[in-house]
């Protein structure tokens, strides 16, 4: 029994390792910043620190959607084992890139986050997209999965509007230099294709669940 799991075991500590990666580059960045300012996020460290938060982010939650298509792509079913911790890993990074945003750009000030909510469109979708993370990551447990029911299959779908609302966050605030959310949209078009796919496909729109 112990030796079954251990291959479990080692994919997730590797995935968990490279998950915690950009948040230990960012110490160093921030180390190197603190000793000679602006050598390590850039001459606006503000924007360094937040835009670097922003991308990991995007590429954390893209990550965690990809789990279950390679899982199947694969046949590797242990890869299931990983994706409530690359989910969390991905509103671990949110949160933190929600946390520098109220800290730094409108300084712990409601007000001023209430009036970006309402007049920045890209901030509206930004919200959002964070609330229906939140919902996710709180019922993540296997207690609220019991609880939840199907529900709990239900509720975990607003990923699919999550992520899109994420990108539209990018898109909205991003004045020139597409490339990279070009590179988002079609990761996220491939995972969404084989999602279709699977669904149309009678019995596996039954037994494999998102
Ligand atoms: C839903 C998850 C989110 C993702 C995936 C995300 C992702 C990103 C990305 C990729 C960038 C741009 C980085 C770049 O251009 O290099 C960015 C910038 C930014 N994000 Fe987010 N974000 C999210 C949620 C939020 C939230 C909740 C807020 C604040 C309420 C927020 C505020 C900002 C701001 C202020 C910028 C910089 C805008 C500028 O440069 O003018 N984001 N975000």
């Amino acid at each position: 029994m112990t030796v079954a799991k251990k291959p479990n075991n080692r994919l997730k500590l590797v995935l968990a390792l490279l998950a915690t990666a950009p948040a230990l580059w960012l110490a160093y960045l921030i180390s190197q910043e603190i000793s000679l300012p602006t050598s390590g996020l850039g001459p606006d460290p503000a924007e360094g620190l937040l835009h670097y938060l922003g991308d990991w982010s995007m590429i954390a939650l893209l990550v965690a959607f990809s789990v279950t298509p390679l899982r199947r792509i694969f046949k590797q079913p242990m890869l299931a084992r990983s994706r409530r911790m690359l989910g969390l890993f991905a509103f671990f990074y949110v949160a933190l890139h929600l946390a520098t945003y109220i800290v730094l750009y409108v300084e712990s000030s409601w007000q001023l986050l209430v009036a970006d909510f309402v007049e920045r469109t890209y901030i509206t979708a930004g919200i959002a997209g964070f609330f229906g993370l939140v919902a996710m990551a709180v019922t993540s447990t296997k207690g609220w999965r019991r609880r939840l029911g199907q529900n709990w299959l239900r509720l975990h779908k607003v990923i699919y509007l999550v992520i899109p609302l994420a990108l539209l966050h990018l898109i909205w605030l991003r004045k020139d230099g597409f490339g990279d959310i070009a590179l988002y949209i079609l990761w996220f078009s491939i995972l969404l294709g084989e999602r279709i796919y699977q669904a149309r496909k009678p019995r596996a729109a039954l037994t494999k669940g998102l």
